[in-house]
């Protein structure tokens, strides 16, 4: 059975337990509204590890005042029992004002990486994302933490600030897990209409034009942005974000191809704005 973890002082206490026995401890930090993607976070945990940990939190600090904090689907009998199913011993979902105390302040910075693209975009968001992943690493002290590919600036982020403040943890990223037609599954998902879901693959066929101009021997990054801005210029309710070709390590824009590049892709389809991104190896 599944054990659901309310109080950050059993949690705590629990974990330091496991550290103590000397076992394996796999964390997989989520905000709940659990889907596929995170059940394959959760199985390559169970995997490697004696104990696996689900945290299901949604973060008040990642949250910029307009956005979906308090939208943001909550379904934590689901998530148990879809935590379980994946191989979960505990679900850590810890209350807001338990995590954030009063007089709570002191938080982590995630610095440049922060502040391109999704940073941009969202003012503050990896700030408060590096901030709770710190908080969370700390309560339950993870040999190994995995994340998804489907959030591949957020995946560099957590990975450098576990380096940066030495935090004893491998940080795994693992595959996007997609839709039939290519969408990247997600929580936010739920609020596209059924029209904004059918123009939602237009975000992963623009990636995949996007490489397979690469592929073809394109070797600027100008020529396969047009492609990957046409492909999604072509949905009535599409609007770009931002489409980018970066440098797979530090996210830096890059204009002559070669190496391994990041293909990125943000559009608002009505009032939902999905992330997307492609991995390329330039031949
Ligand atoms: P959340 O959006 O719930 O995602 C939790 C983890 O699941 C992240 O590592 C994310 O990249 C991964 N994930 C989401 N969709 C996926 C998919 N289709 N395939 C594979 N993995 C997928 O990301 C967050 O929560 C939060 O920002 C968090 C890191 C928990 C900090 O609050």
């Amino acid at each position: 059975m599944t054990r659901l973890i309310r109080s950050v002082s059993a949690m705590q206490a629990l974990a330091r337990r496991f550290e103590r026995e000397k076992r394996r401890i796999g964390v997989v930090p989520t905000m709940g509204a659990l889907h596929e993607g995170h059940a394959s976070l959760i199985r390559a945990a169970r995997q490697g590890n004696d104990i696996v940990i689900v945290t299901v939190f949604v973060n008040p600090l990642q949250f910029a005042p307009q956005e979906d904090y308090r939208r943001y689907p909550r379904t934590l009998a689901k998530d148990r029992r879809l935590a379980r199913a994946a191989g979960a011993d505990i679900v850590f979902a810890p209350a807001a004002d338990r995590l954030y105390p009063k007089g709570f302040q002191t938080t982590v910075k995630a610095g440049a990486l922060g502040r391109r693209w999704e940073g941009a975009s969202r003012s503050g968001h990896f700030d408060g994302v590096a901030t709770v992943v710190s908080i969370l690493f700390q309560l339950t002290r993870p040999t190994t933490a995995y994340v998804g590919q489907k959030d591949y600036q957020q995946a560099l982020i957590i990975r450098r600030m576990a380096q940066d403040l030495r935090f004893p943890v491998t940080v795994k990223v693992l595959p996007t897990v997609r839709e039939p037609d290519g969408v990247a599954l997600s929580s936010r998902n739920a609020y596209l209409s059924e029209a904004e879901r059918g123009q939602a693959a237009a975000v992963p066929e623009a990636l995949a034009a996007g490489r397979a101009r690469i592929l073809s021997g394109e070797r600027h990054a100008a020529p396969v942005i047009e492609t990957m801005r046409r492909r999604l210029a072509g949905e009535p309710e599409a609007r770009v974000d931002y489409v980018a070709v970066t440098d797979a390590a530090t996210l830096e824009p890059v204009w002559r191809l070669r190496g391994r590049v990041a293909l990125l892709v943000a559009v608002r389809i009505g009032r939902t704005r999905l992330i997307d991104n492609l991995l390329v190896d330039v031949p």
